[in-house]
């Protein structure tokens, strides 16, 4: 099984942002913890990040012709406003997992909202890396059930 996970803008300052929201992992440090759950789990990770919105409405759009199976994305700000990722991440078959390292609910109004919600299977925020795992084990699981669906079917 192989799973997309898309970082979003500022998400490359990691480390050095903000560490009482963000804690002090760097993206480097969240993608190495990522790929040694993946092996863990058995499964392939992808990572990408970009602070270009178009960038990342591509690399997207790309997915739709690559051999993945599920999707997790932080899309840092572009979660709250960027109807462009939404409809990208629309066009894909797969399950959809959002992720958030801080506690958006508790933080400042504009972030309560997410425009990507409305095509996430659901969403994991507050936990700081584990956020990340978290969101990975869920979008393993939803994967593998729809895996096993379309064997029944
Ligand atoms: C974030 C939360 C967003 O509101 C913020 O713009 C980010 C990071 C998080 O991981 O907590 O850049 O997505």
């Amino acid at each position: 099984m192989n799973i997309l996970i898309l970082h979003g803008v500022n998400l490359n300052m990691f480390g050095r942002r903000n560490p009482a929201y963000y804690g002090t992992a760097t993206l480097d440090d969240i993608n190495t913890a990522l790929q040694n759950l993946a092996r863990e789990l058995d499964l392939r990770v992808v990572t990408f990040q970009s602070n270009h919105e178009g960038e990342m409405v591509e690399r997207i759009q790309r997915a739709m012709d690559e051999d993945i199976q599920a999707v997790v994305i932080n899309a840092g700000a572009w979660t709250h406003y960027s109807h462009a990722i939404a409809d990208a991440l629309d066009m894909l078959e797969v399950p959809v997992v959002e992720v958030h390292i801080s506690h958006v609910h508790a933080r400042e109004a504009f972030r309560h909202e997410s425009v990507l919600s409305r095509v996430c299977a659901g969403s994991v925020e507050g936990f700081g890396v584990d956020s990340y795992l978290l969101g990975l084990r869920a979008a393993a699981g939803l994967a593998s059930s729809r895996l096993l669906q379309n064997t029944v079917d």
